[in-house]
C-alpha cells in the first residue's frame, strides 16, 4: 500500500547560483559527505546536486507527518547498478521510500513513494 507521495522540480542553475554563494557551508548544511563525494565525483556536479536536493524535497511532501525533518536526515545514495536509495536517519520510519532522480543540464526532477 502507498502511503504517501512526494515530487519535486529543481532549477540546476538556482542550485550552482547556492553553491557559488554560500559555498562549503551550503554543501555541508544540505548534503551528507558521501553525497558530496558522490556528486562531486561526476563531470556535472550541479546536476547531481541538484537530482539530490529535489529528491529530499520529494520526501519531505511525502511524510508531511514526520515533524522538523532536515536536509542531512535524508540521505541517498546510488547502489552498484547506479540506482538511487533513499533513508531517513535520526527518525522512526516504519515504512521504506522509494525514489527516482532524472536531470538534464538545466532541471533535475524526482519522486519519491512510501510503500508499505
Ligand atoms: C538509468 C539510466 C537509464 C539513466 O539514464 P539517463 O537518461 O542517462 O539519466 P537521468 O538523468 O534520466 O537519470 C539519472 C539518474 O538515474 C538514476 N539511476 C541511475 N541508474 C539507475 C538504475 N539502474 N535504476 C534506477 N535509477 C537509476 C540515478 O539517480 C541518476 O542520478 P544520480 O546519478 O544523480 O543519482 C542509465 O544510467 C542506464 O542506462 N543505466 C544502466 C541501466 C541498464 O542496465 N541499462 C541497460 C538496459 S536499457
Amino acid at each position: 500500500m502507498i502511503t504517501g507521495i512526494g515530487t519535486d522540480i529543481v532549477e540546476v542553475a538556482r542550485i550552482a547560483k547556492a553553491i557559488e554563494k554560500w559555498g562549503d557551508h551550503f554543501l555541508q548544511h544540505v548534503f551528507s559527505q558521501e553525497e558530496i563525494a558522490y556528486c562531486s565525483g561526476h563531470k556535472f556536479p550541479h546536476e547531481h546536486y541538484a537530482g539530490r536536493f529535489a529528491a529530499k524535497e520529494a520526501v519531505i511532501k511525502a511524510l508531511p507527518d514526520i515533524k522538523q525533518l532536515q536536509w542531512k536526515n535524508i540521505q541517498i545514495t546510488n547502489d552498484d547498478t547506479g540506482k538511487p536509495r533513499c533513508v531517513v536517519v535520526g527518525k522512526n520510519l516504519k515504512h521504506p521510500i522509494h525514489i527516482s532522480i532524472s536531470h538534464t543540464r538545466h532541471h533535475a526532477i524526482a519522486f519519491a513513494v512510501i510503500a508499505t
